[in-house]
Formats: structure tokens, C-alpha cells, sequence
């Protein structure tokens, strides 16, 4: 059998940085409140002709360009989003188009903010089975496009950004890579964290615009207790499936969308700080780029080494939840 090896990881933010002292010009709030509830102290928001492909491709070509391989030598493509660039056709088609001359095989993945997982775990399903042999797995969010700055419950805390993998097959004789998968969803909990217009179920029109219907709508603290189950659910799934103990995880790379909902996840398995991975201090909740961002910045720091255990673990709308366990390392 073959697994699937991270060999190539880039990351990019917009520029332009929202800090919560802006957000206390725009709206009633303030930044005691915002890093007292949420951890966040700024984010990045999008140029308005900066759309989730746009993102998406500078990543890319930083992922791959980190591998050291072509667009040409990538056998399929998945793009992570809830905020694709139209409907139809998918993002992953127009950043194919972007990236090369030649066809590449592709199709986005909506999984909420657990979309990165979801993503890497269908990748890697691929190679294991010998379909593919390279496969660029992408995760792209202009949450910016969708946050309603009228509604403060919300608009603090999201902000834009992208991340990219390329995974590689090799075969699993020295165990690197991607070790286990863990997915879950519960749709029972669908309308607690939505875009509820623009849909076939309500197609836009000038009463969903007046009505604000194409924001998303979040209810805040039915999501908050269900992350704080989800995240460690998600832990200790895919470390089981990976045959694997939290005293074997070198470091815990969590979707950063509330500094307290990592806390305690921190608290429930004991976790160093060391080990557990945060950054939303400076990007809020970038959606389904959060890992790869958070991924990318302990790289930069010289904390991600070869052999090191990373566990992978997101919550979102669906209700979605999740992990990927890896072995650092390219395996070669
Ligand atoms: O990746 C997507 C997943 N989404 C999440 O992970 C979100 C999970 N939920 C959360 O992170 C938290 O529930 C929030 C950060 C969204 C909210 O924190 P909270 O501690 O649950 O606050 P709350 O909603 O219970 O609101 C407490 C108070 C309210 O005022 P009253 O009713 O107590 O007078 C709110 O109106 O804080 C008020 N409030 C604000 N005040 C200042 C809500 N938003 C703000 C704000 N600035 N931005």
C-alpha cells in the first residue's frame, strides 16, 4: 500500500489588515470584548477583485514551487471553500486554468470550515488507492464576501486567506504522511451556521438582498458548545484510527476560530502549550485556510520537524467535524 506525503505547503494573506480598533470605528464593539470572547486582535481582508481563486493560485504556486513540482505533474485537484468564486462552474476549474495550459481533473469540496480536512482525507483515499499520484489540495476563504459588518455577533471574527498542499504517493515502508482520517457531519444542526439565500431553496431576490439573507447568520454560542465537544472528538478519533496516543501527538494543529474553544481542548487532554498550534491572534477565522496557515507559521518558526506526529482537527458548518493524523516528512 502507498500513502500520501505532504511535500510541498504555501500559504497566502491579503494585505490590507482589519484590527479590531477599525472594527470599533465601523460597529458597536471594542477590543477588550473581542480578545477577552475570541483571542482575535486583527485579520485580512480580500481587494474587492481579489476573489477565492485569486487566493487560492498564490497559494498554489507556493505550494508547489515548495515541492519542486510543475502544475503539468498534478493529477487532480480539490479546492476547499464555502465561498467559491460563483456557484458554478467550481473554483477548482478556474484555478486549473490558472495554473496551466493543460487539463487537470478537479472538483471543490464544501464541508463548512472542516472542508481542509475533509479534502485531505478524499486526497489521500486517491493515492492510497493508487488513482493518482499527485494531488494539489487547496483551501480558500474570502469570508469577507459573505460577513455582514452590520451584525458585530459575527463580524468580528472572521477574515480571508488561503493554504496549499501537494501530496505525493509513496509507498508506507517509513510511515510518513498522512496516517489516518477521521470525518464526521450532523446535519441536524444545519441552520445553526448558514448562508440561508442564494440557494434553490431561496434564490436570490430583491427581498432575500433587503433582508440580508446572503450573510452568513451564525448562532454563536449552540456552535461554540458543540466545538467544544467536536475538537477533542475529532482528536481522539483519528489518533485511534492511527493506531496512536494523545501522548503520541508532537503537535496539535486545530482550526483557530475561538482561542477559547482550543483552550479547552488544550485543558481536556493536557496539552503543553508547545505542542498546540495558535495564530488567531492575527487572522481570526480564515474558514477552511486556518490549518494550513497555522501549519505553515509553526513551519517558519522551525517547531514542524521530520518524524514529529501532527494531528489535524477542524469543526464547522454542516454541523462538520474531523482530523488528520500525519507523520511530518516528505519520506524520501
Ligand atoms: O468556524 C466557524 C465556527 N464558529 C465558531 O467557532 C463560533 C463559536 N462561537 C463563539 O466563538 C462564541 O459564541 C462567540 C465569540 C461568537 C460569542 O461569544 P460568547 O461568549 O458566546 O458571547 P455571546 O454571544 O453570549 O454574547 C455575550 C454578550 C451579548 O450581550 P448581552 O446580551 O450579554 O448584553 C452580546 O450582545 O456580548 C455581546 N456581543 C458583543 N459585544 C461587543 C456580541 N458580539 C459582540 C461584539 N462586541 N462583537
Amino acid at each position: 500500500m502507498t500513502r500520501a506525503v505532504m511535500v510541498g505547503l504555501g500559504t497566502y494573506v491579503p494585505e490590507r489588515v482589519l484590527s479590531n480598533h477599525d472594527l470599533e470605528r465601523m460597529m458597536d464593539t471594542n477590543d477588550e470584548w473581542i480578545v477577552s470572547r475570541t483571542g482575535i486582535r486583527e485579520r485580512r481582508l480580500a481587494r474587492d477583485d481579489e476573489a477565492t481563486s485569486d487566493m487560492a493560485f498564490m497559494a498554489s504556486e507556493r505550494a508547489l514551487k515548495d515541492a519542486g513540482v510543475a502544475a503539468e505533474e498534478i493529477d487532480f485537484i480539490y479546492v476547499a471553500t464555502n465561498t467559491p468564486d460563483t456557484v458554478f462552474p467550481s473554483t477548482a476549474a478556474r484555478l486549473q486554468a490558472r495554473l496551466s495550459d493543460s487539463p487537470i481533473p478537479g472538483v471543490d469540496v464544501q464541508a463548512g470550515c472542516t472542508g481542509w480536512i475533509y479534502a485531505i482525507g478524499m486526497a489521500s483515499a486517491m493515492i492510497q488507492a493508487g488513482l493518482y499520484r499527485r494531488v494539489l489540495v487547496v483551501a480558500s476563504d474570502k469570508l469577507s464576501s459573505i460577513t455582514d459588518y452590520e451584525d458585530r455577533s459575527t463580524a468580528v471574527l472572521f477574515g480571508d486567506g488561503a493554504g496549499a498542499v501537494v501530496l505525493e504517493a509513496r509507498p508506507d515502508t517509513e510511515e510518513y504522511g498522512v496516517l489516518a482520517t477521521y470525518l464526521n457531519a450532523d446535519g441536524r444542526g444545519a441552520e445553526l451556521l448558514a448562508l440561508p439565500a442564494g440557494g434553490s431553496r431561496w434564490p436570490a431576490s430583491k427581498d432575500t438582498v433587503d433582508s440580508r439573507l446572503h450573510f452568513l447568520k451564525m448562532s454563536g454560542n449552540d456552535v461554540f458548545r458543540f466545538a467544544v465537544k467536536a475538537m477533542p472528538d475529532a482528536v481522539e478519533q483519528g489518533l485511534a484510527r492511527a493506531g496512536l496516543r494523545v501522548s503520541d501527538m508532537d503537535l496539535l494543529v486545530p482550526h483557530q476560530a475561538n482561542q477559547r474553544i482550543i483552550d479547552a481542548a488544550m485543558r481536556q487532554f493536557g496539552l503543553d502549550e508547545t505542542k498546540v498550534v495558535k495564530n488567531i491572534e492575527r487572522y481570526g477565522n480564515t474558514s477552511v485556510a486556518s490549518i494550513p496557515l497555522a501549519l505553515d507559521e509553526v513551519r517558519a518558526e522551525g517547531r514542524l520537524q521530520d518524524g514529529q506526529v501532527v494531528v489535524m482537527a477542524a469543526f464547522g458548518a454542516g454541523l462538520t467535524w474531523g482530523s488528520t493524523v500525519v507523520r511530518w516528512g516528505r519520506g524520501v
